[in-house]
């Protein structure tokens, strides 16, 4: 075995569940299709940052995504499209040098791919040679199906992304769900067929009915990720401020609130503030002498 081979770990997917199972290296794509050929679930989060994508690998979340909700949901743009190659190289480093066991998925962000396969091609190698990332994620469906299979081609790992694509949020007016009446639904299947074709290794599907979703998971031999579409998935993907209670306002319906973070750092902030006005804070063992 020479330096860049694979080591006889790296070689095998793990019988294990993804949750507990093999440690000592990084979750690869081999796991994903032996969990779908298993029927074991899993979940991903997307993270942005070292900190916190160290708190959900030490907490056994397989797959961690730099997701381009960035914009919205850690840089304050009001949507995706803003997010740029720098800035996604930036963030994917943080959370590769932040984890040991996640495979590390990044976004391709708006503009970084769509003018050609050689462009797509050109961005993804920077997410992988400068960030570090397992695996690089863009949107699209027989729309990008040439670039998929380039990728592949040249050795890098692609999750697709149908239904609802938020990069296209002023082409669809809003963030409406897909895939709803018998054309749409018939256009979502050949989505996600072609991208499977292309050699994409799974798909999310976002904002599209359950039914359908059921039915795309069933037709397909790689997983399906689902966000807001439905339970029939292989896997569901959140966005961390959401899951975690850090956004502010309303969420989407199909987000469910695991923690209340924003409530607890506020309530953090606003006793910090009242020690500091009191004198209570520093007291004598914070103090040197
Ligand atoms: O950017 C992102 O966070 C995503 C998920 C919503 C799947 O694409």
């Amino acid at each position: 075995m020479n330096a860049s081979s694979p080591s006889p770990a790296q070689n095998q997917a793990s019988t294990a569940t993804l949750y507990g199972g093999v440690t000592n290296r990084r979750v690869t794509v081999r796991d994903l299709a032996a969990a779908k050929q298993r029927g074991e679930k899993w979940s991903m989060l997307t993270a942005y940052d070292a900190l916190t994508a160290g708190v959900f690998d030490e907490a056994g979340t397989p797959v961690l995504l730099v997701g381009d909700s960035a914009g919205n949901c850690h840089l304050g743009y009001e949507t995706t499209v803003p997010v740029t190659m720098d800035q996604m190289v930036m963030l994917s480093a943080a959370v590769v040098r932040g984890t040991k066991r996640a495979m590390i998925v990044a976004d391709l962000p708006f503009g970084s791919y769509q003018e050609s396969p050689a462009q797509a091609m050109r961005n993804a190698a920077r997410l992988m040679k400068e960030a570090g990332v397992g695996a690089v994620k863009l949107e699209g469906g027989e729309r990008s199906a040439r670039s998929i299979e380039l990728l592949v081609e040249a050795g890098v790992p692609v999750m697709a992304h149908i239904g609802l694509t938020p990069q296209s949020v002023h082409a669809f007016g809003g963030y409406p769900v897909q895939g709803r009446g018998d054309e749409a639904a018939h256009q979502l299947l050949r989505d996600a067929k072609a991208v499977q074709q292309a050699g994409a290794f799974a798909v999310v599907l976002e904002a599209v009915p359950a039914e359908l979703a059921a039915q795309v998971t069933g037709q397909l031999a790689i997983p399906t990720v689902g966000i807001g579409a439905g339970v029939d998935c292989d896997a569901q993907v959140l966005v961390w401020t959401d899951f975690a209670g850090m956004t502010a306002g309303r969420v989407p319906k199909f987000v469910k609130q695991y923690a209340n973070l924003r409530a607890v750092l506020a309530d953090a902030a606003r006793a910090f503030a009242d020690d500091v006005q009191s004198g209570t804070f520093p007291a004598a063992e914070h103090t040197f002498h």
